[in-house]
């Protein structure tokens, strides 16, 4: 645990306007894309995709600094095996995971499985854990059987250092597959995965020191890549589908994604297949929020730009210089944000297939019973005893030591999760995925499981959970992972 220190609150204050205004430019000069040095790491990248074989996933899983291919650069970054995006780690329910963790990075380090319906103790999903540098650890669990098929992703989870690792690059996907992958449609769609991250960097590619960054806003980058690549390309067959399975492993950059002249037909959720396919022509992704999407491959055979539109997160006004709301760090940001669509990836059509039409049906989801106990829990950021300004749930910073929320195995509860700050907090919750009730009163459009779920600022969002299987100490917090290393999180104890 790593205590807000003076030092960073004060930097803060001061450099965040300037820092604002001048990232765009940055950002112009690196997006502009190079294709032919694009496909050439991409190959690579998909390549490597580790497997469970016989019912078992096993592998070493090493984190270091490394010089690594992003984009049209070369860029010194925080790697899983070498590599920005990690490895793809893909199992099915039942099988059983051993990952031999190597910290080879100057920090203490863990891993995380987001998505993943894990013991939240011991080998397992285990975020209290520390693996020190040049220590190894063994992770080890079963993928529970009722663990549906879905996108999934493993990340640091350090409190405290969780928005630099991770921002440093620190993420990979884990797939898990099951019936989803056998629908006829769907099996028949071409897939591809499309890890979102962006990075502050200078002009050598070494990355900027959280020192300069807005944190208090939640840091975003001046590179935005997909699997390590700047405006990738992916093919599209004409007359066919195409599947797009998408993580934003961001620390804060929100998507907004958009695809020229074709709709979403968005499948699942999160690691949770939808009923059936929804039409949508925008889809904002937040931090740690997955989504599976269907296109049609059905219009002029071309390319096509897959963008990020702009989308306001709210701002922290003149934070840190003693005086809140309208300020200027507030449009700074807002500069970047709403300075017009930034491309992420081009779809080509390529090769006309036979047509394929969109699935009707996807997965039932069977609405969860009434819950035994209500709770509220308030975001918002303040002022917290002998920590300065902070992030706080409730009123309170994250203490390691305290226990937050209490709750008992085998029940269900309604959380109603309300914002009164003035920024969007994306809330997650682990171990146990939730089901949307409700948004401002309004019941959610259809049914849906989540484990990360927006959280806009004015607004009450209201999700059941069920606490199944798992007893022992877990966290909620906000995906904003500034907001989280600066106190958005609970301690969340599940008895028995
Ligand atoms: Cu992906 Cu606790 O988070
Ligand atoms: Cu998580
Ligand atoms: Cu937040």
């Amino acid at each position: 645990m790593k205590p807000i220190t003076r030092r960073k609150l004060f930097l803060l204050g001061t450099s965040t306007t300037i820092l604002a205004l001048g990232t765009h430019q940055v950002i112009k000069k690196l997006q502009s894309s190079n294709n032919n040095f694009s496909n050439k790491s991409y190959a690579l990248n998909s390549q490597n995709i580790i497997s469970s074989q016989n019912g078992l996933l096993e592998t070493t899983l090493e984190a270091s600094y490394q010089e690594v291919p992003l984009g049209n650069q070369n860029a010194y970054l925080l790697t899983y095996n070498g590599q920005v995006p990690g490895p793809r780690l893909e199992a099915k329910p039942g099988d059983k995971v051993r990952i031999h963790f190597v910290n080879n990075l100057s920090q203490s380090t863990n891993l995380h499985y987001h998505g993943l319906h894990l013991p939240p103790t011991g080998k397992g999903d285990n975020v209290f854990l520390e693996v020190k540098p040049k220590e190894k650890f063994t992770y080890e669990f079963d993928i529970p059987t009722k663990q549906t098929g879905g996108i999934n992703w493993y990340h640091p989870h350090l409190h405290g250092l969780v928005a630099e690792q991770l921002s440093g690059g620190l993420a990979g996907l884990f797939i898990i597959r099951d019936q989803l992958d056998e629908i006829p449609e769907i099996k028949a769609a071409k897939e591809e995965f499309l890890v979102l991250q962006d990075f502050f960097l200078d002009e050598n590619g070494n990355l900027l020191p959280s020192n300069q960054m807005p944190l208090m806003m939640g840091r975003e980058g001046n590179v935005i890549t997909v699997n390590g690549e700047v405006n990738p390309s992916f093919s599209m067959p004409e007359n066919g589908l195409l599947r797009l399975r998408i993580v934003n492993a961001s620390t804060s950059r929100f998507y907004n994604l958009s695809l020229e002249d074709h709709p979403f037909y968005l499948i699942a959720n999160d690691g949770t297949t939808l009923e059936q396919p929804i039409e949508l022509s925008e889809i904002l992704l937040t931090p740690g929020e997955r989504i599976e999407v269907l296109i049609k491959g059905d219009k002029n055979p071309q390319s096509y730009q897959l963008v990020s539109l702009p989308y306001n997160r709210g701002s922290m006004g003149m934070m840190g210089r003693g005086r809140m709301g309208g300020g200027m760090m507030g449009r700074g940001r807002d500069n970047i944000e709403n300075n017009g669509p930034i491309p992420l990836a081009t779809i080509n059509y390529e090769n006309s297939v036979s047509p394929l039409n969109l699935p009707t049906e996807l997965m039932p989801i069977s609405p969860l019973p009434k819950p035994q106990t209500t709770r509220q829990f308030s975001l918002n950021h303040g002022m917290s005893p002998g920590v300065g300004m902070a992030f706080l749930i409730n009123g309170e910073a994250y203490q390691p030591n305290t226990v937050q929320t209490q709750v008992k195995l085998n029940t269900v509860e309604e959380w109603e999760v309300i914002n009164t700050g003035v920024m969007d907090h994306p809330f997650h919750v682990h171990t146990n995925k939730f089901q949307v009730i409700s948004r401002n009163g309004v019941p959610n459009a259809y049914p849906t499981w989540k484990d990360t779920i927006l959280v806009r600022r004015g607004e009450t969002v209201r999700i059941r959970i069920p606490f199944e299987d798992f007893t022992g100490k877990t966290v909620y917090h906000c995906h904003i992972l500034d907001h989280e290393d600066l106190g958005m999180m609970g301690s969340l104890l599940i008895n028995s």
